[in-house]
C-alpha cells in the first residue's frame, strides 16, 4: 500500500459519503438534504427542520403535528436524572458550562440505557436519538436552574421546541419575535458538513460504540474555541472593544499578540458564510445595543484582517452573529455554546444514523517521524 500523507487538519480531503447535507465553500452555500439551509430556516419551523433530519424528508401538516407531539411527549427529564443535575452543576469550582452539559449527556444517556449499536437494533437507536436530543434544552436549562439553586419552571405541552427552552431559562414565555429568532438560529446550525464534533460523532460510531458515547465525544470536540467555543467569546470581545472607535486598534493589537478574532475566517467558506448573513439580519431586526455595536465593529474587523492577511479570505463566520442574537435572546454568554450544541445534537444523531447503515470502522493511519526506532532499551538502575 502506498504511504500517502492527508494534509494537515484533513484539509480539502473528502472522507465520507453523506446524504444529510453539505457545504459549497466557494458559492457560499449549504443546505440539508436537497434543501437550501438558509431557506429552510426562513420558510419553516424548527420542527419541520428536525423531521427533515430524522425522516429524511420534509412532514406534510399531519406530519408536523405527530411529530412536535412526539418531541413534546419527550421533552421532560426522568426525576432521577433532574435530580442529577442539582450534583452536577455544582462540582468543579469555575467549570464551565459546557463541562457539566458534557457529564449531564452522559448521565442522561445512561438513564436512557444507550448500548454499544450493533446489538441493538436501527429504530430503537433512532428513538434514543430522538428522546435524547430532545432533553438537550431541559439538560441546559436545568445545569443554569441548579447553578443557581433554581428549579425548573413545570414543563408546559403547548410551546415550541425553541419557546419551550427559553420558558425554561427565564421561567416566562418567549415573544413570538424571539422565539422564531432562536428557531432561525438552530435551524442554521443543525448541521455542516465533516466539521471536527460531526466527524468525532461518526468516528465513535464507527466503533459500534453506544450512541451516548457518540454524542459525549461529538460534545467534547464542539467545546472548542476554533469549532463551537466561539459564540461567548465573540460576546467577550465585543464588550471588551466597547465602541466601534476602538474597534481598529483592539483588533490591531489582538493580532500583534498572535490572537485569533471570534467569529471570524471559516475553513471551507472563501466567499462569505450564509449563515453570518441570515443572523446578521436577525441580529439586525431585533436591535438592541450589541446589534448595534457588532454591526458597526463588523466591517473595521474585516478591513484590519484584510490588511493583515491579504492572502487569506477571512470573512465574518456564523459565531459572531450567533453570540449576538443568542445574547439578545437574554442568553448569558456562558452557555451560548450549549445553545449551540441543542441543535447540533439533531445533525450528530442523523449522521450516527447514516454511519450505522453504512458502517466501516474508521480507522486511518499516523506517518512515525520521531527517532528511527529500534533504540535499545536501558537497563533499569
Ligand atoms: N483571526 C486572526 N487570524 C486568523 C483568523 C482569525 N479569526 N482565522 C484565521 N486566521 C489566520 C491564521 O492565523 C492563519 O495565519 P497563518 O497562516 O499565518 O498561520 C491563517 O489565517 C489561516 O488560518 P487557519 O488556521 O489555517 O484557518 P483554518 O481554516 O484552519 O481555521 C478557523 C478556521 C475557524 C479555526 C479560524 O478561522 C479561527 O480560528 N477563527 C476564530 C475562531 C472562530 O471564530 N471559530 C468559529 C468557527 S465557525
Amino acid at each position: 500500500m502506498n504511504e500517502q500523507h492527508a494534509p494537515p487538519g484533513l484539509e480539502g480531503l473528502v472522507v465520507a459519503d453523506t446524504e444529510v447535507g453539505g457545504v459549497r465553500g466557494q458559492e457560499g452555500f449549504f443546505h440539508y438534504r436537497d434543501y437550501s439551509a438558509v431557506e429552510l430556516a426562513e420558510k419553516r419551523r424548527f420542527e419541520h427542520v428536525w423531521h427533515l433530519f430524522h425522516h429524511g424528508e420534509l412532514p406534510t401538516e399531519a406530519q408536523a403535528a405527530a411529530f412536535a407531539h412526539q418531541l413534546v411527549e419527550r421533552r421532560t427529564l426522568p426525576a432521577e436524572l433532574q435530580a442529577a443535575l442539582s450534583t452536577v452543576a455544582t462540582l468543579g469550582k469555575g467549570a464551565h458550562p459546557m463541562d457539566a452539559l458534557r457529564s449531564a449527556l452522559s448521565l442522561a444517556a445512561q438513564t436512557l440505557g444507550t448500548r454499544p449499536w450493533l446489538d441493538q437494533d436501527a429504530a430503537a437507536v433512532r428513538e434514543q436519538a430522538l428522546t435524547l436530543c430532545a432533553w438537550m434544552p431541559a439538560l441546559v436549562a436545568g445545569l443554569r436552574r441548579a447553578r443557581r439553586g433554581e428549579p425548573l419552571p413545570p414543563p408546559r405541552d403547548d410551546l415550541s421546541f425553541s419557546a419551550h427552552y427559553l420558558y425554561l431559562l427565564s421561567g416566562q414565555e418567549p415573544s413570538a419575535e424571539h422565539e422564531r429568532a432562536l428557531e432561525r438560529y438552530w435551524t442554521v446550525t443543525l448541521d455542516h458538513g465533516f466539521n471536527a464534533s460531526t466527524f468525532t460523532s461518526r468516528v465513535v460510531t464507527s466503533t459500534g460504540a453506544d450512541l451516548g458515547g457518540a454524542m459525549v465525544a461529538a460534545l467534547g470536540a464542539l467545546s472548542g474555541p476554533l469549532h463551537g467555543g466561539a459564540p461567548g467569546l465573540v460576546i467577550d470581545m465585543l464588550r471588551e472593544i466597547g465602541t466601534p472607535e476602538r474597534a481598529a486598534q483592539w483588533t490591531r493589537d489582538a493580532l500583534a499578540h498572535g490572537e485569533r478574532i471570534m467569529g471570524f475566517g471559516h475553513r471551507v467558506y472563501r466567499t462569505g458564510d450564509p449563515r453570518a448573513q441570515l443572523l446578521r439580519e436577525v441580529a439586525r431586526s431585533l436591535g438592541g445595543p450589541i446589534a448595534e455595536l457588532a454591526l458597526a465593529v463588523e466591517p473595521t474587523v474585516l478591513e484590519v484582517l484584510q490588511a493583515h492577511r491579504p492572502s487569506r479570505p477571512l470573512n465574518t463566520n456564523v459565531e459572531f452573529y450567533a453570540g449576538v442574537v443568542l445574547h439578545q435572546l437574554g442568553l448569558a454568554s456562558e452557555i451560548l455554546s450549549s445553545t449551540f450544541a441543542i441543535s447540533r445534537s439533531i445533525g450528530w444523531a442523523a449522521h450516527v444514523a447514516e454511519q450505522m447503515a453504512h458502517n466501516r470502522l474508521i480507522r486511518p493511519r499516523a506517518a512515525y517521524v520521531g527517532k528511527p526506532p529500534p533504540t535499545q532499551v536501558p537497563d533499569a538502575a
